[in-house]
């Protein structure tokens, strides 16, 4: 299937592709500015001035009208994309010596051999198909572009849940493939990772996937000297071990450190990184159980390991302790670790924040993630991709801001996320001002609409279970995932404090005490760190049912709202149809939400709503 005929996102500025024969990021960069000028029509002089010893970085010095951009090997493309969107936007490139944050900026694609993504929402797989590769090479060279235009250096090209024949990716026959991939995203310094699965030994004849079995360990160093043959810059293995049905060491008996540690020194050789996810929990938890508490499995497991990782094992981490709700405090284990290399993952895939039909733009949830995160904490940024083969890429094409920003966050964190989702829009739609400011504050403030008529005050997991689309306040309450909310006719919530199930004591003093305290719990996370009443007083005066009442009325309002300031916009088609389809859509969700919800606590409470709304008895 050929699928070259598709639109750019925010690289519009930048109609054709660059020639295939671009062979380094030098190369690419001296391409790509050409034409920007040109298709600008600008005609302001740039010198290039590699410099090997900047490596990723750039520095961009004005010179008369012109500029001089030095930079490292791929440092200079970074440079140009910069400067180009500068140009573009009417900014000022940044000044002085500009280097990434983390050195690994990663976008880890759940696709899957046969051609679907797991949780993927817009279209089939870029890369396989009927369980081989199948990909587009002009739009391969595409994405790279948009990866390297936002500084993403590594991409993840398989599902973590490696399913069959994905462990193939490994295998004598489909690395010379894997290679030709490869070569195509190395031009724009963009490196490969691939998922493996734990368990391959087995397939291979040995009898077990012990990593302190001496054979295993060979297995893997033989295994990891043919993969490099073929693709000598590989970034290394992605796993997910343990986790949600997953083969991993605990099998036999040995704990994470010793399995990511044994697959570490099979590619410390060749420069390779080891990736070792830490979504461990119990996911065949009885509801009945009331001493387990899912948020706090990730901490049990790995706290007791730090320091006990060698160098190149990057621990990858969820921002939350659960999985990607619309809202969590931050994991404590990414507090926990000093000493152990930690990679923070978020999701650009919106598997519970509206499936790229409802509008959702994550900087800000960044930001607040940060807030309470060090920045020096961690060494690298992973996010889930939102990508497939629609022809915008993500499906709803705002969902691309998500893509853009993730990458100049993880380049920068300390970027704003309104200058961020600004420099989106002004990139893709050359909007008047007003309809700029207009889409700038829709976007901006679509996260806490979301929030608002899907699960407000902390509630997590009133989703429809598996698709995780739309409500089901009792999808998850009597099932083996841990996710429950216990609501009664006269509370919800889980108490999580040191007199419920302890989970706030994973955090140091400071946090501990303030979700603690009720005083000082943001009401945002209220019911994720408490049980209450629903006539519990919240901090602005309303009862706890009230705000769930008003929260969802004002939620779906305000949808309607970001609907009709969608109408106004002058968006370019097929965007405007799209943007509009899909509108219709969310408000659809938003309301059923709203009435789900409302009705739910409404009968379980027996409460009325104070403002005497339409609620279903
Ligand atoms: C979530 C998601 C799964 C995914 C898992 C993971 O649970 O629903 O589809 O495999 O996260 O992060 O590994």
């Amino acid at each position: 299937m050929k699928h070259s005929d598709h639109s750019l996102t925010w690289l519009t500025c930048l109609p054709e592709a660059v020639p295939a024969q671009a062979v380094t990021p030098l190369d690419v960069a001296r391409a790509e500015i050409n034409q920007a000028l040109a298709v600008m029509q600008h005609s302001i002089p740039v010198v290039l001035r590699p410099d090997s010893t900047l490596s990723e970085s750039f520095c961009l010095e004005r010179e008369g009208e012109g500029y001089i951009l030095t930079g490292g090997s791929t440092g200079i493309l970074y440079g140009a994309y910069r400067l180009i969107m500068s140009l573009k936007t009417g900014g000022t490139p940044p000044s002085g010596v500009q280097q990434p944050r983390y050195a690994l900026r990663m976008l880890n694609c759940w696709d899957n051999a046969e051609g679907t993504i797991e949780r993927g929402y817009s279209g089939r797989s870029l890369f396989f198909e009927d369980g081989r590769f199948d990909y587009d090479p002009v739009r391969m060279r595409q994405l790279a572009r948009m990866l390297a235009s936002v500084g993403v250096n590594v991409i993840c090209i398989n599902n973590v849940n490696v399913h069959d024949p994905a462990h193939k990716l490994i295998e004598e026959d489909w690395l010379p493939q894997l290679s030709d991939l490869a070569a195509i995203f190395r031009p724009y310094g963009v490196r490969l990772m691939v998922s493996i699965d734990y368990a391959h030994p087995l397939r291979c004849g040995l009898d077990t996937a012990d990593p302190l079995d001496p054979r295993v360990a060979d297995w893997w160093k033989t295994r990891a000297q043919l993969v490099y043959r073929y693709i000598p810059d590989l970034a290394g293995f992605l796993v997910k071990a343990d986790s949600e049905h997953r083969p991993g060491p605990f099998t036999y008996g040995r704990t994470h450190a010793d399995g990511a540690n044994m697959l570490a020194r099979a590619l410390a050789p060749f420069g390779g990184a080891l990736v070792w996810r830490c979504f461990v929990y119990n996911c065949l938890q009885d509801w009945r159980d009331t001493k387990t508490d899912r948020p706090m499995a990730a901490y049990k497991h790995y706290a007791c390991l730090d320091g006990q990782f060698d160098r190149n094992v990057i621990l990858q981490i969820k921002n939350g302790p659960f999985d990607f709700q619309v809202r969590e405090p931050v994991s404590p284990l990414l507090l926990a670790m000093a000493h152990t290399n930690m990679a923070l993952e978020v999701q650009l895939a919106q598997e519970y924040t509206g499936h790229q039909i409802d509008i959702y733009a994550m900087p800000p949830m960044w930001k607040e993630i940060f807030d309470d995160l060090p920045k020096e904490r961690i060494t690298a940024m992973a996010a889930v991709g939102n990508l497939g083969r629609d022809m915008n890429y993500t499906g709803h094409p705002f969902a691309a801001v998500n893509l853009f920003a993730f990458g100049l966050t993880a380049w920068n964190p300390d970027t704003d996320p309104a200058a961020l989702i600004r420099t989106w829009c002004r990139l893709s739609y050359a909007l008047p001002a007003a309809q700029e400011d207009a889409l700038v504050s829709l976007l901006l403030g679509s996260r806490g609409v979301y929030e608002k008529y899907t699960a407000p005050l902390g509630l997590c997991w009133m989703v429809e279970p598996h698709g995780h689309y739309g409500p089901s306040p009792m999808g998850y309450e009597y099932a083996l995932w841990g996710t429950y909310h216990k609501a009664n006719r006269d509370a919800v919530g889980i108490d999580r404090t040191a007199s419920g199930t302890g989970y706030t004591r994973q955090y140091d003093k400071t946090l501990c005490d303030k979700y603690e305290n009720l005083n000082t719990c943001p009401d945002n996370l209220k019911l994720f760190f408490h049980r209450l009443r629903y006539d519990y007083v919240m901090a602005d005066g309303r009862t706890l049912i009230q705000r769930i009442y008003d929260d969802h009325f004002e939620g779906c309002e305000e949808a309607e709202a970001m609907a009709r300031v969608l109408e106004t916009l002058d968006l370019p088609e097929p965007d405007r149809s799209e943007a509009a389809r899909r509108m219709a859509l969310q408000l659809k969700n938003a309301r059923e939400w709203r009435d789900v919800t409302n009705t739910f606590f409404y009968r379980l409470s027996g409460v009325s709503d104070a403002k005497g709304r339409r609620i279903y008895d």
